[in-house]
This record gives structure tokens, sequence and C-alpha cells, in this order.
């Protein structure tokens, strides 16, 4: 383990910055080797009369240094630039050289395709010029971008277009005016050869604002979707928040090499091309998706994180906790609620309950790190989305608007905290909103137990809430939160049981346990009930609750609330798979109904017949045998399969005629609906499929033929990658010639390739261990372009549990060559496998010491990056 790692940065250690910059005029000359930047900064103290000037640069070559036009000597380390005695006001300019071209960590500015493109956030922008790049320094910029006409017709940057022209020897100029006060964090630019997409849209106030969506030449068709995207996300939330956007123009640039989703820029959104293009051809409907929400959560950013910023990284979740949850919001309304929220709790427990149960595990708002690129994680997104929507659901929707327009109207222009957050809850509402920051400062998932006990004779339920949260590293001792538990009552038979709480009717009631331990009472419940507890999972927790599984095959029959129903089905799965303990045919009877039930919608459907994956039940289990879990599922699964197939067969053909067949096609189109559609009948396939290998030979023939069916008719892209993954169960040759076929037809279309490679990496069978060395050793991949990159090694690391736990160790060797040959040149994109790790004390032998033994290789090379040293030691200790 490398020993020369800094000191941590400590939230303890705050200070407010000693200089304000008033103006920030930056100059680019862009040469892809030797790119010359200016930066004239007016400067102002406004901390104490002796505090020297203290600029973060990385990477740069200094040219020239003036202040007040003096030319200076400044004390240069590879990370500071600082003038120890300045003025109270004073002007200073620095120029500087970079080399875009060289710049594989794609972060500050690099080249993606022949063009330029930034990304800043976190602290990517001293990579572009000395400042004091923290996100409390707002300052107001002004851009001049020079570069060759040919090759680089486009130049962008935030805000307005002031100035534009010719110069000599072909070369031409913009010049970019933002009117906002932003932090150099979303400072951008863009300069390259671009198509772009243009439409309008009118702000409530009547306001016109020029829309431009740019992308590669001859792709702008494939901008339309994320344009109407765009358009609904600005009207949802003028609507739903009453915020309008704030300027004449907002762009978006979709590039190919980029390391995370999409970045937020002001007026200049920066988009990873997987997540802003499609057309029925080269994108599935979980694309169109994703798609949807990415673009309004980046949307969204321009109030939550850019009109009201981050007062430090230690605030990150102030701005994405927050915009995640407006966009859940979004996608609910757009796609369904209930729908949506199954969903988007599917992705909390696979992604951010293990965080908080390993050795990465870390508060919402962290209290120190090494590098704030390793915090961008699960737990401050989806954990920070959580404990906006508990506050949501406390206080109710129209206090909730009440609180947020008292957030943005206050803290409009300045860089807050997550006090001043609950700050507005409590004005709104004169209650205390204290207890609430421990959600931010406590990691761990709470586990909440509740007992019951019914009293006939006095038709009285009494239920017991108890709640703990187990330590985590460094937080040995916790304590209680309030927990928002939503409740109903159901009939054995599944049908809603009326009570009274104080007197007062419901059938369903919004509980919020304060302590360690409380009692509720429930009065006049007329006959024994089910409980149906913690409804559309109003609390991020571990629910346990003690009761018979008819209870549970109540709520999967006739739970009005679809989340419950949908989590008791998933319970009941998981307890036939891993104990196999329960009644497999009660469930499979359950689930023949559901999928009979007419009124649900068939995205449900498609839901309730996913089994938990092997991930979800690993968090099951203690110690974890992954190839137990894999052989278990297989087999209920196939079993399943085999006792449904006529019911299944029937569904699937009775949505086989609806329009996605080449021989009877009707235009494709996104929406919820046939999204839903798509998704149940190729679910009703896979797991038509996964009885495949124990059927006879006349039923594995008609399901061969079925698929070759579903491949050649398909007629978009998510019938076709449906198809694809239904060959991973027939394996051989038939898997072969399809995956042949399917490149023949693809191989020009990168996010399409993409999709090939990750079906491969993520087959769970153990030839994939051979495959995927193949992989990375084929024309088409590319380490350096990270889309590429993961859609290899992540699928195959995460989502593929059965092969990467290999008892041999080979799956994690490959992996962790892998993070070591990347860390080379892009340590942020590297250190975020790392984690496939950590959870190695809760993995059976042989896999948790290979697990380790991995962890320690990692941790034993050489020069590591900061970003993986820091992960891998955290991994290791924890
Ligand atoms: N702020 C971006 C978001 O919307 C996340 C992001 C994009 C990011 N690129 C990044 C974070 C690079 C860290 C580094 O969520
Ligand atoms: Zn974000």
């Amino acid at each position: 383990m490398r020993t020369d790692i800094a000191r941590p940065v400590r939230l303890s250690d705050y200070k407010a910055p000693d200089f304000r910059i008033l103006e920030t005029h930056l100059s680019f000359d862009l040469i892809p080797e030797a790119t010359r930047v200016t930066a004239r900064l007016e400067i102002e103290r406004i901390g104490a009369s002796d505090a020297p000037l203290v600029l973060l640069g990385e990477r740069l070559k200094l040219i020239s240094l003036t202040l007040d036009g003096a030319p200076q000597t400044a004390d240069i380390t590879p990370e500071t630039l600082t003038l120890p005695d300045v003025p109270d006001r004073f002007t200073l300019e620095t120029e500087v050289e970079i080399n875009p071209k060289d710049n594989k960590t794609l972060e500050g500015l690099y080249m993606s395709s022949g063009r330029f493109c930034t990304q800043c956030e976190a602290e990517g922008f001293r990579k572009i010029t000395y400042f004091p790049d923290r996100p409390d320094v707002l300052s107001k910029y002004t851009v001049r971008i020079e570069a060759p006409k040919a090759g680089f017709p486009h130049l962008l940057s935030n805000g307005n277009l002031i100035d534009s022209g010719d110069l000599p020897e072909g070369r031409h100029f913009a010049l970019w005016e933002d009117p906002f006060f932003k932090p150099a964090y979303l400072f951008a630019l863009v300069a390259g050869e671009l198509d772009v997409l243009e439409d309008d849209f009118t702000t409530a106030s009547g306001r016109k604002v020029d829309l431009k969506i740019y992308v590669d030449t001859g792709m702008k068709d494939r901008a339309t979707y994320a344009m109407d995207a765009l358009k609904r996300s600005m009207k949802w939330d003028e609507d739903t928040y009453g915020r309008e956007y704030d300027l004449d123009l907002f762009m978006i640039v979709a590039v190919r090499d980029f390391n995370f989703g999409a970045m937020e820029n002001k007026g200049l959104n920066i988009f990873n091309a997987s997540l802003l293009l499609a057309d029925p051809d080269t994108a599935t409907d979980l694309d169109y998706e994703r798609i949807e929400s990415v673009i309004a959560h980046e949307y969204f950013h321009n109030w939550s994180g850019n009109r009201v910023t981050c007062r430090d990284w230690f605030q990150l979740c102030l701005k994405e906790g927050l915009t995640v949850f407006r966009d859940q919001g979004f996608s609910g309304d757009m796609r369904g609620t209930a729908v949506a929220r199954i969903k988007d709790v599917k992705m909390l427990r696979a992604r951010q309950f293990p965080e908080d149960a390993g050795p990465l595990a870390h508060p919402v708002r962290p209290s120190s790190y090494f590098k704030i690129d390793n915090f961008y994680t699960a737990t401050i997104y989806e954990k920070g989305a959580e404990i906006v929507g508990m506050l949501k659901t406390v206080v109710g929707p129209a206090t909730y608007r009440k609180a947020l327009d008292h957030y943005f109207e206050t803290n409009d222009g300045t860089a807050a905290t997550l006090e001043d957050f609950l700050k507005s809850f409590e004005v709104v509402t004169g209650e205390d909103f204290s207890p609430w920051l421990k959600w931010y400062t406590q990691a761990g998932t709470p586990a909440l137990s509740i007992d019951s006990h019914y009293d006939a004779a006095n038709q009285r339920l009494t239920l017991t809430f108890t709640q703990h949260t187990a330590p985590t590293p460094s937080q040995p001792q916790k304590s209680a939160l309030p927990l928002p538990v939503r409740l109903g009552l159901l009939t054995e038979n599944g049908a809603p049981l009326g009570f009274t709480v104080d007197g007062v009717a419901h059938t369903d009631y919004l509980y919020v346990l304060t302590g360690d331990k409380a009692e509720l009472v429930l009065e006049n419940v007329s006959a024994e009930p089910v409980i149906s507890a913690l409804r559309h999972f109003t609390a991020p927790v571990k629910l346990s609750l003690t009761e018979p599984d008819s209870h549970k095959f109540a709520r999967f029959k006739g739970d009005s609330d679809p989340f419950n129903r949908w989590e008791a089905a998933q319970v009941l799965a998981r307890t036939l798979i891993l104990d196999a303990q329960g009644d497999a045919s009660a469930y499979a009877t359950a689930l023949r109904a559901t999928l009979k039930d007419s009124t649900l919608d068939q995205a449900f459907k498609a839901l309730i017949i996913g089994l938990p994956t092997e991930t979800d039940l690993a968090q099951a289990m203690s110690p974890v045998d992954p190839q137990f879990i894999h052989s278990r599922r297989k087999a209920f699964k196939s079993a399943l399969s085999h006792s449904l197939y006529d019911d299944l067969i029937a569904l699937y053909e009775s949505l086989d005629d609806a329009g996605d067949r080449m021989d009877n096609p009707q235009p494709f189109s996104p929406d919820a609906a046939s999204a839903g559609r798509r998704a149940l009948r190729n679910a009703l396939l896979d797991l038509l499929l996964a009885g495949h290998a124990q059927a006879d030979a006349d039923r594995q023939a008609h399901l061969e033929g079925r698929l070759q069916y579903h491949y050649q008719l398909s007629h978009n892209m998510t019938d076709a990658m449906a198809a694809l993954n239904g060959f991973t169960y027939i394996h051989g040759e038939t898997y072969d010639q399809a995956l042949a076929h399917f490149y023949e037809m693809e191989k020009t279309e990168p996010l399409v390739i993409d999709k090939w490679f990750a079906v491969q990496a993520a087959c769970a069978h153990p030839e994939t261990l051979d495959r995927v060395e193949r992989l990375i050793s084929h024309p088409d991949f590319d380490a350096r372009t990270p889309n590429r990159w993961r859609a290899v090694v992540q699928a195959f690391a995460s989502n593929n549990p059965a092969t990467f736990h290999h008892p041999s160790g080979r799956g994690y060797d490959f992996v962790v060559n892998q993070i070591l040959s990347v860390d080379r040149f892009n340590p942020m994109t590297a250190a975020r496998l790392v984690d496939v790790f950590s959870a190695h004390k809760r993995y059976a032998a042989p896999y948790g010491d290979l697990m380790r033994a991995a962890l320690e290789r990692i941790a034993k090379s050489e020069n590591l990056s900061k970003n993986v040293a820091e992960l891998t030691e955290k991994a290791l200790r924890g």
C-alpha cells in the first residue's frame, strides 16, 4: 500500500474562502497538444488581511503571471500556486499551456472523437487554469474561444453568445457570457464538428428559450426523444416546483467518452452519448427510460445545484439527493408511480444497501474524504433522495412545496448546506427538524421490526416498532432516526380492512417512529389482520415482520398498495429459493392469478414475474455462497417455468401480434404503455427459456423455434436484445451464431456494440471466463472509452455473480488486471470497480479469502491513483 497519501479533507476543517472572484475572463486558444488558457481574474479579499492567495492547479504549464499588470513569481507546487502578499483588490492574469489530446482522465479539458470538451465536476477546473476551485467561490464568467474553422465550426460555452466572427488564417472566435454567478465546477466548453437539433420552449412567464442539442454528424434524428424529454422536463418543473428556466438558450452536447452519465454545466449540459441518442433500432425501452430521467435530472439541476449550489463537497447530496428525488417524481408522473417506485427501490437495494452494509459505508454527508470523486455513490444519490422523500411524506405534498419554494428563494445565488435545506422545513412548519440531520450524518441501513398482538375480544391490534442500526466503520454507536411507516390492514383474502387510530377511521395510516421503540394501537379491527407495513417503501430500512406465509400470500394476491404486493412476491420467492421452504405451488398459483389480473398494468406484471436477482439473494444469505445462490435460483426458475408453461405461452402469444413484429409492423412508440407491453412479453420469453435446459427434446425445439422467431421478427432494439439475451440460455453454437449475426448487423453502431459486449460478459456460463479474455482483445474493444470498458468489465463483475465469483479466483484476477491497467490513465473510472470486492468479509470460503487477496494485490501495486488507493484501503480495513 502506498503510504504517501496526504491527509484527508475534513468537513470539520471547513473555512470560508479568503478571496472572492468577482469576474473570471477566460480565453482559450484551442490546439490539441498545446492549448493556451488565459485567465483574468478580478479578485477581492474577504478574509484575513494577511491571508496569502492560494490558487489550485494541476498539470498546468505556467507561461506568465501578472498582478495588476506587473509580472510576478509565485510559489508553485504540483497542486497549488501561492502569492504570499497580495493587495485587497487586484487583477490577476495567468497564462497556462495544457495538453487536451493526451488527457485520458476525461477530466478537465480533453478530446473525444476529435472534439474538445470539458468535465469539471468535482475538481477538474484546476486542470484547465489556476483558480480557487471550490464550490463556494462563485464568479461571473466570460469566455473567449478561438480555433481553426475547419474541424471546429462550433465553439460553445456557458450562458449567452455575445460575439463571434472570423479571424485571419481560417480561424474564428466566439465570446460567451454567463450572467449567473457560478462555481468553477459548472464551467463547460465544447468545440468541434457537430450536428444540431433545434427547438424552443416558452416558459410560464412567456419567455422563449432556444433549445439546441448537439450530436455527432448524421445523428440528429436520434436526438428527437431527448428534445421531447427536455421540453417535458421544463414544463414539469414549472408545474410541480414552480421553477422556470433562466437563460435564453439551453444547450446539450452528446459525447462518446465520458466518465459518468451526464453533467449539469450551466446552460450547456454534457451527456454521455449513451444517455442521449435514441431511435428504435439502436435503443431499448430501458435506454429511453434512462434518457428521459437523466435529461430531467440534469435540467432540474439548474435550480437544485446551479442556482442553489453546495458550500463544499460534503454537501454533495444537497444537490444530488434532491435532484434524484425530483427526477424520480418526474419519471413517476411520466410512467406510473408504482412501477417507478418499485424500480427505484430495486436499485436502492441492489446498490445502496450493500454499500451501507460493507466497509465503504459512509453517511449521506461524509465527514472526510481523500478523493471526492469516490463519493459519487449510491448513498449520496439514492439514499439522499430517500431522505427528501421521507421529508415530503411526513409534511405532505403542499407543505413540501412551500418548504422547497422557501429553500430556492432564500438560498438563490448562494452555496448552501444541508442545514439550510432542513431550515426551510422548520420555517414553513414551525417544527423542529433537527432529528432529521441524523439521517445525513449516520451511515448504515436501519433494521425495523414490527411485532403485532391482536386482541380479538377488544378488536384491538397493538404494534410494537423497534429500530436498530448496526455499527459501520468509525461509527460504532448509532441513534434512532425518524422513520415514516405507512400502514394498512388486509383480510386473509387480501381485501382492505379498516381501523381507527385515536378515534379516527383509516384504511391507510402514516405512523412516524421517532425513538428506538414505540407502540401503536389500532382499534376497531374486526378480524385477525394481515399487516401491510411500509407501503410505498416510505423509509429506506430493512423491515422484519413475523407472520405466517399466508399473510404474505394475502398481500401478493390483493394488497391495494402495489409496492407491497410486489414486495410480498419477492420475499416469498427469496425464501423458496434460499431456504427451499414454503409452498412453491402456491407461489406459482398466485403468480398465475397476478398474470391474469386485468386490473394490473403490464409493466407491473413484468416486474412481478422477475425473481429476486442473485445480488438481491446474496444480501439475504450469510455467509454468501454465490454458486449455491446461482444453482438454487436457476433450479427454482426452471421449475416455475415448467409449472406455468401453458400460461406463459398463452400470455406471450396474446402479446405477440400487437405490433412489434416485422410481419405486422406498426410504428414503434417508446411510451410507457407500449414499453410495458414489450417488457412483459420479453419477461415471459425469459421465464420460458429458463426452463429450456430441463425440458424434453420436443419442448426444447419448440422454445428454440420461438426464440429464433422472436429474434428474426424483432423490429426494435428492445426485442432484439431480449432475444440475444435469450440465446444465453441455449448457449453453444446457436448462441455464437446469433452473436455473429448481431455483430454483422450492428458493427457500425458503437452504442449497440456496447450491448453486444455486455450480453456476453454477463452470460452465466463458465465459458464466459475465457470469453471475457477474448473480448478484451477484440478489435472493437477500447479500454479508453469508459462505455466500452464498462460494457465488458462492469457487466462481468456486477451482472454475472456466478462467473465473477468462480472458485478458482480467475474472475477476480481478470477484474484486478483491468482495474490496474485503467487506473494508469483514468483513475475515476477504475476506482468505481474496486467496490465489487468490498463485501469480502461476507463471503464464504474460498470466495472471501480470494476477494481479499484481490484487494491486496491492488493495494500492493505501484503508482496507484489516490482514487483507487483510497477505496482499496478502506475495503481492506473496514
Ligand atoms: N453532477 C453529475 C450528475 O448529474 C455527475 C457527474 C458527471 C460527475 N460527471 C462527473 C461527478 C464527473 C463526478 C465527476 O449527477
Ligand atoms: Zn446530479
